[in-house]
Order: structure tokens, then sequence, then C-alpha cells
């Protein structure tokens, strides 16, 4: 017997034992990945390296035995970094996707290809489940989200990129119209309650899932409608006020109180909030519109004030000239809602060109087609007001210069270019910040941007207190601000049952990407070619003198087919994946070491199983199962270098190679390279 000493316990484990054995006798976790129990060890992955006391170098707990007197030590910051460095090496030529492209994409992480499957099988109700157990208010989204995933679909490289926004969007219109109230399953009740300040994106999402944890909610917001800048900031036509108030009605029925009209600061205060609830979590939006910063900017009308007036049923009266200053989504909201106005003319002015505008390309295409005019390269300098509808707009010709801090170029006036428009009204839509004032008053750590908080857990710095979507890191994406909503809603969770506030895992993920030709036909060498549906909309007309909904949504024929185009993208052991796990676990940056990878390829020539050669890390664990089962032909790592992979000698294939040990090779095998069909 051999005594030794592992991370500071002494351990007797029988001559012969590796220290991979020894640890485990104590009950200690070494990772391991190239190791299986019962055969020779490779010691190829060095996952399980550890430090013994008086060697030079770091030692593969699996291969090494154990000596008397050892002393070993299995975590230690040293071990784990080589670990990492280890995980690093092995995802650096990995040719896969760890998860479907489009999710990864999705600032929710949407899990896109589970709920489009129970789509294409007609089942909208399953899907609508799906969602929201990433996802808050998937109608609204589905309707103005600029659909992330949709521009990183792997059907783009054959056809078109699925629909995924107005899929998600039909599974909610469709459950949510069903007579029976639809609900998601909710937890029995904490005792506990929360209060949320703010009803927009973030606060309701984070409502949505704290109620279904069981715990108490009420709202707080100083706007007469829950909605915050999903009502009042985005017109009807885009997101009609049923379509919204039906998924706040889900919101309600779960329990919800909502305390409307009520300001922050003047009609309550953070401290009472703190003691009379058990936590609170700030979504309160970025809402302050930016000035102009001209002369004469008070005689120009706020973006958001307009479309928030419009929202309430106070249409200001634009008269004929309408002109529109900036470039992002808001400006062309206010400028499509003019044209509903009736204004004769209306133009949008942005002072770079068409390709830095934030705005979505497609909005401003549907602008473009009710109208809309563009200036591209134009700043105003003054604005003069002779009376009511009779204003004159001075302004400057530009030219982009070098990158500003935002990394876009910087626009550089041009001497003597100076112009004048004339304009019954000027619709100052340059953007929108935080207003940090009541935020600081009540004690929190603010920022340039907004309401300081950890990032990972959205954690302020007064315990209890939560913030987070735009508030903190100022006007961004809803999808963004929705997501921040359950994020909170975890961390509160964590909070309200004492635990310690740890965010969310975010899992190492791999991605094919770029993809050359040979990848491409192989990937769809089965798929054929069938284009995305189109969009249904209203008839131009209707569209130019009404607010109804232009984009009507699919109808229920085109939703299977539509959905059934998707290729169920990402990795057939994404969940038990030994590489994945342990790269997330020792946080292990996938991208590190990136360069050339292996090609994408599969081989689906043997009944039970599927090789996938570009996933393989080489761990010989199915060549050393296929030698032990006595396979008379097996595996053997085939080629040099670079290029060496498993594969089957003399070219023979598969089905010859694993007669009898196939499961068993697939089981074994720590990533997907090898997997039951
Ligand atoms: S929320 Fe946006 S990015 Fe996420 S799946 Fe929906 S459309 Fe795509
Ligand atoms: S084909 Fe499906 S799973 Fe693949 S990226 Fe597109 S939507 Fe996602
Ligand atoms: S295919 Fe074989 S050598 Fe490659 S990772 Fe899987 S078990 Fe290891
Ligand atoms: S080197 Fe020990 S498990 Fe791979």
């Amino acid at each position: 017997m051999v005594t030794l000493t592992i991370d500071g316990r002494t351990v007797t484990v029988p001559e012969g034992a590796t220290v991979l054995d020894a640890a485990r006798w104590l009950g200690l976790r070494i990772p391991t990945l190239c190791h299986v129990q019962g055969l020779e060890p490779a010691a190829s992955c060095f996952v399980c390296a550890v430090r013994v006391e008086g060697r030079r170098t770091l030692q593969p707990s699996c291969a090494l035995q154990v000596e008397p007197g050892m002393v070993v030590h299995t975590d230690t910051e040293e071990v784990r970094a080589i670990r990492r460095l280890a995980l690093e090496l092995l995802l650096s030529d990995h040719a896969g996707d760890c998860a479907a492209p489009c999710a990864t994409a999705c600032p929710a992480g949407l899990q896109i290809p589970e709920f489009l499957a129970h789509l294409a099988g007609g089942d909208a109700r399953s899907a609508l489940d799906s969602i929201w157990r990433h996802l808050a208010l998937p109608g609204a989204l589905g309707r103005i989200c600029p659909r992330l995933c949709e521009q990183e679909c792997r059907r783009r490289e054959h056809d078109d990129g699925l629909a995924i926004g107005p899929l998600h969007r039909f599974a909610t219109d469709r459950a949510l119209s069903e007579p029976e109230p639809v609900l998601p399953p909710q937890a029995p009740q904490s005792g506990r309650w929360v209060a949320i300040v703010g009803a927009g994106p973030a606060g309701l999402s984070a409502a949505f899932y704290l109620l279904q944890a069981g715990h108490r909610v009420t709202l707080f917001d100083a706007k007469p409608l829950p909605g915050g800048m999903l009502r009042y900031g985005i017109p009807a036509f885009r997101l009609p006020k049923d379509a919204l108030d039906a998924e706040i009605e889900v919101i309600r029925a779960l329990g919800a109180s909502f305390r409307m009209n009520a300001e922050w600061g003047s009609d309550f205060t953070l401290a009472e909030l703190r003691s009379n609830y058990d936590a609170v979590f700030i979504a309160t939006g970025a809402q302050h519109a930016q000035a102009l910063r001209c002369e004469g900017e008070e005689f120009a009308l706020s973006g958001v004030e307009f479309l928030e007036a419009v929202a309430g049923g106070s249409a200001p009266d634009l008269g004929r000239e309408v002109l529109v200053l900036g470039g992002g989504n808001t400006a062309i909201d206010c400028a499509r809602t003019a044209v509903r106005l009736g204004a004769r003319s209306v133009r949008v002015l942005y002072r770079r060109t068409e390709r830095e505008m934030p705005c979505l390309l497609s909005e401003a295409e549907q602008a473009r087609a009710e109208g809309v005019q563009f200036e591209f390269l134009t700043a105003p300098v003054r604005l003069e007001s002779l009376g009511r509808h009779h204003l004159i707009l001075s302004c400057r010709r530009m030219t982009l210069g070098p990158p500003d801090s935002s990394g876009r170029p910087r626009p550089v006036p041009l001497d003597g270019s100076e112009f004048s428009i004339p304009a019954s009204t000027v619709i100052a839509a340059i953007g929108q910040t935080v207003d940090r004032t009541v935020a600081e008053h009540s004690g929190l750590r603010v920022t340039t941007w907004g309401i300081a908080a950890d990032p990972g857990t959205l954690a302020t710095n007064l315990p209890g207190v939560f913030a987070g979507g735009d508030c903190m890191l100022g006007a961004d994406l809803a999808v963004r601000a929705v997501a921040a909503g359950r994020v909170a809603a975890h961390s509160i969770g964590q909070y309200l049952r004492g635990e310690p506030l740890i965010p969310e895992p975010s899992l190492a993920t791999v991605l094919l990407h770029p993809i050359d030709d040979d990848e491409r036909a192989a990937i769809f060498r089965n798929i054929e070619r069938a284009p995305r549906v189109p969009l249904p909309e209203i008839p131009m007309e209707r569209r130019l003198s009404t607010f109804d909904e232009v984009e009507t949504g699919l109808q229920p024929e085109q939703v299977p087919r539509e959905a059934a185009r998707c290729l169920s993208c990402g990795c057939g052991k994404s969940h038990s994946c030994g590489v994945r796990a342990l790269a997330t676990e020792y946080e292990a940056d996938p991208n590190r070491f990136a360069g050339a990878r292996r090609r994408w390829a599969t081989d689906e020539s043997h009944p039970e199983i599927i090789y996938e050669p570009g996933k393989c890390i080489l761990c010989e664990a199915c060549v050393r199962i296929a030698a032990d089962a006595g396979e008379p032909l097996g595996l053997a790592p085939i080629g040099r270098g670079f290029e060496t992979a498993v594969g089957v000698p003399f070219s023979r294939p598969l089905s010859e190679a694993l007669l009898t040990s196939a499961r068993r090779c697939a089981q074994a095998c720590p990533t997907a390279a090898l997997r039951l069909r």
C-alpha cells in the first residue's frame, strides 16, 4: 500500500494506483476527458493535470502512479490556469456549432430551434411555453426587435434566414387569442414582495419571471398605462396597443399589481420602497430627450414627447412641411408618424451617411416607401421661428472625418456650406439619456450612462436594490431590456432566498464561422432551396392614412412550412459535451487560439452512430475501446500534424470498423465527434 497527501488529506491506496484513483478515493474531483476507466491511459488531454511537490512540471494525474510520501495539489491557481490553457488548445481548431447561431445572437438567448420545432408540428402553445422560458413579451418583440438572430441564421448561406421574429409573434398571438387564459406555470407563493420602478420592457419582464417564481410584485410607473417605451415610444403601426395589452394582461393575471401615475422622487421614495418591500428593481429606462444643442433649440419638438403625445391621443398639428433630425429608430418612427398625420413633405436630416444610421435598414426602407425623404451629411446650426408653423432651419453640409469614440466616422462641417430650409415643424430625435438625478439623491451610485450595477447580477451599491435595462447603460434595444429583466428576476430570487448572487452561467460556445464552399456543400447537400415566406402587409393607401399595423403577421398556413425550414443547428451533445462543460467551468476562451481550424464534415455510414471528425480532440478513447472490444479493424489516428484525425484504417467505412463497440465509443467520446443517432 502507498500513502500520499492530496490537497492536505492523507490517503492510502494500493500500489500501482494512479493519483486520479487516489483523489477519487478521497472524494476529490479532478476533471478528465481522455481517461477511460479500466483502459490504459492516453494522457493526451492534460485537463487532469496536478502539481506534485518537488516535480518541475505539472503531471497528468490519470497516468501518474502514486509514490510514498507524494504531496499533490489538485486545485491551485496554477493548475486551473493550465487546465484552462489545455481546453483553449483543444477548442482552437474545433469545427462545429455548440449552439444554434441564431440562439447565440438573440440577446435573450431564446432557444429558437426548440420553439420552431413545436411550430413546425403545429403546436403554438408548446412553442409559447418554450419561448416564455427565456423571453417575456415575445409578441411585442416579434414585431419590433431588429432580429439579430435572423442575421446569423445558417440558412442564409443557402437561401434566406428564417422569419424568427414573425414566428414567435405568431405563437404568442395565436396562444393568447384562445378563449381560455394562457399562463406559464407558477411556483407556490414565497411570501416575498418585490417593488419594480418602471413598467417598461425591463420592469415587465422582471415581473413576469418573479411572479412565476412565486414572489409578489408591484410595478410603479409615472405614466397612466404600463408598457413604457413600448407603449409611448413605438407607434401603433409597428406595435398595436391591443397586442401589447394582451401580453401585459398575462403579467396582471399572474398577480402583478400596478401603481400608475406614480413618479419616483415625488410620489414615493426609494427609502420607502426598501422599507416596505423585500427587494427593489429599478427599470426606469432612458426617456430624457437630448437637446438639439444649437441656437433656437426650444422651437423644436422632442421626438419622444411627440411620439408620446400621439400615443396618448393628442397628436399635435404639424403643418405641411416636417423636418426630423436624427438617424435612429425614433427619428424614423417620428417621420412615419408625421406622414400618417398628413404632413405633405417629411424629410429626415442626418449628419453622417446612410451607412452610419443607427436605425434598422428595413425601417428606413419602409419610411422611404411611404414617401419620407432623407438628407445625409447635414447638421443643424440654428433654428428660427417667424411665427406658428413658420420655422427656418439653418444647416451645414458635413463630410466624414476619422472615427470618433463611438467608432463611427466623425462628421466634420464643410466651410461655407450653410443653407436654410423652411419648415412648419422641426422634430429633434437625436437620442435619449438617463435622468440620474433622483437615483443619485436616493443614494445609488451612478456612471456617465446611468445607474451603476453589476453587469452579471444587476446588483447596485444598495443591498436589495437592483437596476437594469436602459437606466443602467443608456438607450438600447428593447430586447436587451427584456433580457435584463430576466437577469434581475434571477438575481432577486437568489437575494430573497438568502443565497449568494451568482449570474446564470454563460456557456463556452464555438461557432462554425465562416464556412467555406466545401462545408456549405456538405451542410446543405440534402436541403432543397425554399425561400423565406413573404410577410403580409396592408396596402400603401391604408398605411399612409391610418395607424393600422403595417405587417399583419404570418397566416396560419404559412407557419408550419416556414418553421420547418429550420435546420435545427447546434450540437447533438451540447449539454453533455465534456469539453464545453469544462471550458465553461474553467472560463476558457474558445477563441483565444482561433486560427486555422478543421473542416466540418459528417460520416453517417454507420447504422448506430454519427462521426464528425471536426469535433475530435484526439483523445483516443474510441481507439482504445475498439481495441479492447477486439474489433478486427477498429480505429486509429490517421494523418500527420494538424490534419491528424481518428479514422478507419485502409479507408474502410466506419460500419466495418466498429462492429460491436460503436455504442460504447459514442458514450465515451467526450465531445460530439462520435454520438448515437
Ligand atoms: S427577441 Fe429578437 S433576437 Fe431574440 S429571437 Fe426574437 S427576434 Fe430574434
Ligand atoms: S436554421 Fe434554424 S437553428 Fe439554424 S440558425 Fe437558422 S433558425 Fe437557427
Ligand atoms: S472521436 Fe474518438 S478520439 Fe475523437 S474525441 Fe471522440 S473518442 Fe476521442
Ligand atoms: S490526460 Fe488525464 S484525462 Fe486526459
